[in-house]
């Protein structure tokens, strides 16, 4: 049994990061052990852990497992954690209360967690503790041992635990299951070095260590290959790509590389606005398949919450940034991230956000109330502002942003945007669904066979959260 270590996680040394490239092992005799047997995995949390679980959909189907798309009805079931909040750690303890239930039932039934969460001590032990119906646990950095720990809780039956809180490796050869034959996320780097100070990610996540340029090439190739549209390059902050690597080879220049595949689509997230450069900035202008759509997480807009946050920007630098985006880069969309009720935020400071929410009028945000993680320095600040207030705060932000995204959205009615149809609409059959070039989802009127195409469509009417379109065929 091994259980998560925060000093170890904090850990940065100048250790070399290991590329392994056959890491992952699946030995003869585990081959068949899923046989006639199925699995469900929930996903929680980012598009990191969704690529995860698309990996360890790949193992467990190695062993011979095959998908079940009902939870109630599947003999393994994995819940892939995030540990970014409150709210995401109290959705996977509910969560696992259904599946005590279920296990009640159905004692076979084998459960296993994996993800952030289980990278912290406390919830680790109490997992350990309490929770005596889960049957395996491992972690962010040992994924590739899925079969082994498997394996293991067959042969031992009892709880297996294996979780490293190491700096971290790469592995290469961990297999993949797609969820979409049309666009994927490709990991260009794993971890952060940034430590702000509210986040838990550095610390279940691991250093910032970025795969080799040549590797995600050749990933980018082979799914071109095979009639993929879009990429999307994925990292927590993947500006800062290939700083580790020593190889005076940047994001601005896996960009370039990777456009230059000719891949219709490629996108990237997250981008911290303190590595941004030009160069970047230049070659999203340049290349028509680098999509006009930026993520630019702000947290604040004050510039003395910003530096608690440890945020390393001004709220000036940000909208020169911004501005300089917008300029530079036609018809650019741009989110964000804030965070309200960091502690000791005052109205003023607040006020502040709802500035930089006013001049640059958003498509879109996550918005999050601060929440004290375990371990990280914000957790010790004083915090003497309400619930109550913070909750205030989120609305009047949250109606803000609303108005602001409504507005941007409105700018389609009429116009005839490029959509990437990736399927039926799950609530209008009769129509299909898509997202345009600066991510706005569509649902279009089209004959089924565009599936998996990029084509014109003309907006015809904005929803909430959507809009509504038909194919525009110039014919
Ligand atoms: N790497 C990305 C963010 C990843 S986490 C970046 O730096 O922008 C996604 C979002 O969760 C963050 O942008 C932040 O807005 C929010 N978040 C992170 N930690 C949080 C906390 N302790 N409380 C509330 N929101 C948090
Ligand atoms: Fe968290 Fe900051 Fe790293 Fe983003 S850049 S993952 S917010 S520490
Ligand atoms: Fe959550 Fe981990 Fe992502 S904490 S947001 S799943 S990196």
């Amino acid at each position: 049994m091994l259980l998560p270590n925060l000093n170890e996680a904090k850990k940065r040394t100048k250790s070399k990061v290991e590329i392994i490239e056959n890491g992952y092992q699946v030995p003869e005799h585990l081959k068949h052990i899923g046989k006639g047997k199925t699995y469900h995995i929930k996903t929680y949390g980012c598009q990191m852990n969704e690529h995860d679980s698309e990996n360890i959909k790949a193992m467990l189907e190695d062993l011979d497992f095959s998908l079940e798309e009902e939870m109630e009805k599947a003999d393994l079931v994995i819940l892939n954690t995030c540990a970014i909040c409150e709210n995401a750690h109290n959705k996977v303890f509910g969560m696992l209360g259904r599946l005590k239930h279920l296990k009640e039932e159905r004692p076979s039934l084998l459960i296993g967690l994996c993800g952030c969460m289980m990278q912290e001590e406390s919830v680790a032990e109490e997992i350990k503790k309490k929770n005596k119906y889960v049957d395996f646990v491992f972690g962010t950095h040992n994924l590739h041992q899925l079969p082994q720990i498997l394996d293991r809780r067959l042969r031992e039956k009892e709880l297996q635990m294996e979780v490293w809180s190491k700096e971290g490796d790469i592995y290469e050869n961990i297999p993949v299951k797609r969820d979409s034959k049309y666009k994927d996320w490709v990991n260009i780097m794993y971890g952060c070095d940034k430590f702000c100070t509210y986040c838990i990610v550095p610390y279940t996540r691991g250093k910032q260590r970025s795969r080799l340029p040549e590797h995600i090439l050749k990933e980018v190739e082979e799914l071109k290959k095979d009639g993929y549209q879009e990429v999307t390059l994925l990292g927590q902050n993947v500006n800062a790509y290939g700083k580790d690597l020593n190889q005076n080879y940047g994001m601005e220049h896996l960009l370039e590389d990777v456009a230059k595949t000719g891949i219709s689509r490629v996108r990237f997230v997250t981008s911290h606005p303190w590595d941004f450069t030009d160069q970047m900035i230049d070659v999203i202008a340049k290349y028509p398949n680098i999509m006009p759509y930026i993520h630019l997480p702000l947290q604040s807009g004050s510039n003395r919450i910003l530096k608690l946050m440890g945020r390393r920007y001004t709220k000036e630098e940000y909208l020169a940034l911004y501005h300089k985006l917008k300029e530079k880069v036609p018809n650019c969309s741009i989110t964000t991230d804030i965070i309200v009720g960091f502690p000791g935020e005052t109205e003023e400071d607040f006020k502040e956000t709802l500035d930089v929410v006013d001049q640059c009028a958003y498509d879109g945000a996550y918005t999050f109330i601060f929440s004290p993680r375990v371990g990280t320095p914000a957790a010790k600040m004083k915090d003497d502002i309400s619930l109550e207030e913070k909750e205030e705060r989120l609305q009047r932000l949250n109606q803000k942003i609303n108005e602001y995204s409504n507005q941007a959205n409105q700018k389609y009615l009429h116009k005839v945007v490029p959509v990437l149809l990736e399927g039926v609409s799950e609530k209008k059959e009769d129509m299909l669904f898509g997202y345009t070039d600066t991510m706005k989802l569509v649902n279009v009127k089209a004959d089924k066979k565009y599936i998996g195409s990029i084509i014109p469509v003309k907006i015809a009417d904005i929803k909430t959260w959507s809009m509504d379109g038909e194919y525009e065929n110039s014919n």
